[in-house]
């Protein structure tokens, strides 16, 4: 089996849609190993201990936009110590820092919601809306040190911004293909198709 660990601190619909595609045979050789989050209240803990996932809250000290270096050495303690081969982090509201990356060089994959290098940062499909822009879309990257929201891309899906949109429909149609993807990109890597050459995502 192939073990994954995710990160989240939000809601988990894409937790949810790698349990679904788990369960339905897609990622038949994977396993998720445990559900981390830096939010006791996070829905993504809710969904894993429903499902019968391991899943821990970890305080994450006293910073807004990162965790303190003990926090950080523990999330790296637990994914270790679980054999995690892959870290996905999935709406994880923090930066991660140099005890990731030392542990999990090129290991660690994040789901975006638009279409990288544009719009980075918080709130992406809000940031496209009000440019303007006609397509955006989901972006699966490796996670590199900084800046945030970089690191090679994976894999990506386009989704049209339609003249009647609002933030919330718009969004609506960007989860659904962040459902597809993020499971795709799991199972390419679970099955060794991914690598990295001069710094670019090669899928064979
Ligand atoms: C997703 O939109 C993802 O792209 C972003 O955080 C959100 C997490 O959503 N990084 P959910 O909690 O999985 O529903």
């Amino acid at each position: 089996m192939f073990t994954i660990g995710i990160l989240a601190s939000g809601k988990g619909s894409n937790v949810q849609a790698i349990i679904d595609r788990i369960k339905d045979g897609y990622l038949s050789s994977v396993k998720i190993g445990m559900v981390l989050s830096d939010n006791p209240d996070s829905k993504a803990l809710k969904i894993a201990e429903k499902e019968g996932i391991k899943n821990i809250y970890i305080p994450p000290g006293n910073h807004k936009t990162f965790m303190d270096c003990n926090a950080e050495k523990e999330y790296v303690r637990i994914l270790k110590e679980n054999k995690v081969e892959l870290v996905c982090l999935a709406g994880f509201m923090r930066i991660i820092k140099q005890a990731f990356f030392t542990e999990f060089k090129d290991k660690i994959i994040n789901i975006h919601p638009s279409l990288l290098p544009a719009f980075p940062g918080v709130k992406a499909w809000i940031q496209a809306f009000d440019y303007g822009v006609k397509f955006t879309g989901c972006t699966v990257h490796f996670v590199q040190q900084q800046p945030v929201d970089s690191g090679p891309i994976i894999f990506q899906a386009v989704v049209p911004v339609f003249y009647d949109d609002t933030y919330e429909t718009l969004y609506q149609r960007i989860q659904i293909k962040e459902h597809i993807i993020y499971p795709y990109v799991i199972k390419l890597i679970s099955e060794d198709k991914i690598f990295i050459s001069k710094g670019k995502v090669i899928i064979k």
